[in-house]
């Protein structure tokens, strides 16, 4: 075998699966140290606006930012018409979303990865999630809880399909550390890897994701695919030491 044979073996060997970092934090983890620089790079709402899919209507009285952390705060309400759809409004909590798409370009990726106190309580649900923002689908679930003491990553490709992955967690009363490395797999597929507290929990091919803009999502929705009744009290949802690492070249 020549040398310059066994070089070009160890070159795609090397290459196969590491991702060179090129474009560096989109979202440093100062993002929650204070107002201004929340400013920077998050907006308040759904890029849609204040209503989505649960019992949760969103408002920027919501969310606390500050020393790092974010807190999102789901508090019981009557009186607020239903949504648009019909979905009766039975919360004021809060919602975040990034300032700018993130689109897995061609030999790259990104990686996620912050702290988070979620609540599996029935009836709460928080999410961190990307969301096709040209076309539903494509969608990666980073993180969701469904008020059933588990934690769910999905991906859903632009061929429909979902795969999921449902994990214990416990206990929901501290934070766990949650990274997500999304990447080209193919030229025209995305690998996630979902790790919780430094444990691979799942690997997903999300179908045709290479390209596709995505809204990056924190929502403390309530209700909806959670089950009902919620609680009758406040709830709480927080996230900090977040940072959004762009490998995009
Ligand atoms: C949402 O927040 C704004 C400003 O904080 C406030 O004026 C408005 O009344 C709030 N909406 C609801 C439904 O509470
Ligand atoms: C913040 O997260 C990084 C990983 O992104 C980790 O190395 C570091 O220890 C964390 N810092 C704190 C204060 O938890």
């Amino acid at each position: 075998m020549s040398f310059s044979l066994v070089s070009a073996l160890l070159f795609c060997l090397a290459s196969a699966n590491p991702i060179v970092p090129r474009n560096g934090y989109k979202i440093p983890t100062t993002s929650f140290d204070s107002l201004s620089t929340f400013n920077t790079y998050w907006a308040y709402d759904y890029p849609w606006g204040t209503d989505h899919n649960g019992a949760a209507r969103m408002n920027s009285s919501q969310v606390a930012v500050g020393g790092g952390q974010v807190t999102l705060t789901a508090k019981p309400v009557t009186g607020q018409p239903a949504t648009s759809g019909g979905i009766a409004i039975n919360y004021l909590s809060g919602t975040i979303y990034a300032k700018e798409y993130f689109t897995v370009a061609t030999g790259g990726g990104y990686e996620f990865t912050g702290d988070f106190l979620a609540s599996t309580t029935l009836g709460t649900w928080p999410a961190f999630w990307l969301s096709g923002a040209n076309t539903w689908p494509p969608e990666i679930d980073l993180a969701e809880w469904k008020g059933d003491g588990l934690v769910s990553f999905n991906s859903l490709g632009l061929n429909d399909v979902w795969i999921t992955k449902d994990v214990t967690y416990s206990p929901a009363s501290s934070f766990h550390t949650i990274k997500i490395d999304v990447k080209d797999a193919d030229g025209t597929n995305v690998v996630s890897n979902f790790y919780l507290d430094g444990v691979l929990q799942s690997t997903q091919t999300g179908q045709g994701m290479v390209g596709q803009p995505f809204w990056l999502i924190m929502d403390l929705q309530m209700e909806g695919s959670s089950g009902s009744p919620g609680p009758t009290t406040t709830t709480t949802y927080a996230l900090k030491n977040f940072s959004a690492y762009s490998y995009n070249p």
